[in-house]
């Protein structure tokens, strides 16, 4: 499968003294494919966050497109799209998801009932027992700690095994070692067939990318 952009760009407006728009992404030609690995790196603000969510299909682009299979995203209806995202898409969001009313298990297998997918349990557990948070399983996401969430968030997009992954900083509360571990794992999906797409501060991120990326001012340049 690929994911295709295709002058791919967002306009925010804004009332912050000289200019009344925010060009936080500049038209944007990218393709994911199958298999591959893109890392995207970038200063705080560069439009990083705003490229990765027009691409997963959660934020409409202010021009251009994003086609899964030459089927752009935003022409399909919401239902048709949140369906489309159910099957194909896992996101690793920069900040907090945990549905508090559920435990870390029922999280983790979530995004699979809404798919209409049987529960990944045992990829669930095998992720969860390699990022050391399987004892957690029945534990409220309020108890956790930053790092453990994270980790949640990562066998939660993994688990049901997506076509598409889409990671915001997927790293960022996270020790060396579980850093290591979770690029490690992020390349595996990739090896494994998916299409990875990794927004990250890690040096080391570098290492295990198909492509590299940089964000600079809401332009894209490959590396
Ligand atoms: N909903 C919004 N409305 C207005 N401006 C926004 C909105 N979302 C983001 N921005 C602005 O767009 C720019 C790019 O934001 P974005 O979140 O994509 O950056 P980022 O590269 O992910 O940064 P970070 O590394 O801090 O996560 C920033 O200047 C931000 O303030
Ligand atoms: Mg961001």
């Amino acid at each position: 499968m690929e994911l295709a952009a295709c002058g791919l760009a967002k306009r925010f407006r804004r009332n912050t003294g000289d200019a009344n728009f925010l060009e936080a992404v500049h038209p944007v030609d990218l393709t994911m494919h199958s298999g591959e690995m893109m890392v995207l790196t970038g200063r705080s603000g560069s439009g990083k966050t705003t490229l990765l969510t027009m691409l997963a299909g959660l934020l409409p682009p202010s021009d251009g497109t994003a086609a899964l299979d030459g089927k752009d995203l935003y022409s399909l209806s919401d239902a048709g799209l949140s369906r489309m995202r159910a099957r194909h898409f896992a996101v690793i969001p920069q900040g907090a998801s945990a549905v508090t009313s559920m435990t870390v298990m029922e999280n983790i297998l979530f995004p699979a009932s809404l798919a209409g997918k049987d529960p990944p349990v045992r990829q669930a557990e095998t992720l969860m027992e390699r990022l050391g948070i399987l004892k957690l399983r029945n534990v409220w996401p309020g108890e956790l700690s930053g790092g453990e969430l994270r980790r949640m968030s990562i066998v939660r997009a993994l688990a049901a095994g997506p076509d598409f992954v889409f990671a915001d900083e997927p790293t960022a509360d996270l020790d060396d070692g579980n850093t290591a571990l979770t690029l490690g794992i992020l390349k595996e999906t990739a090896l494994e067939g998916s299409a990875v797409f990794v927004v990250t501060h890690d040096r080391e991120a570098a290492a295990y990318a198909d492509v590299l990326l940089r964000m600079d001012a809401g332009k894209l340049y490959k590396i």
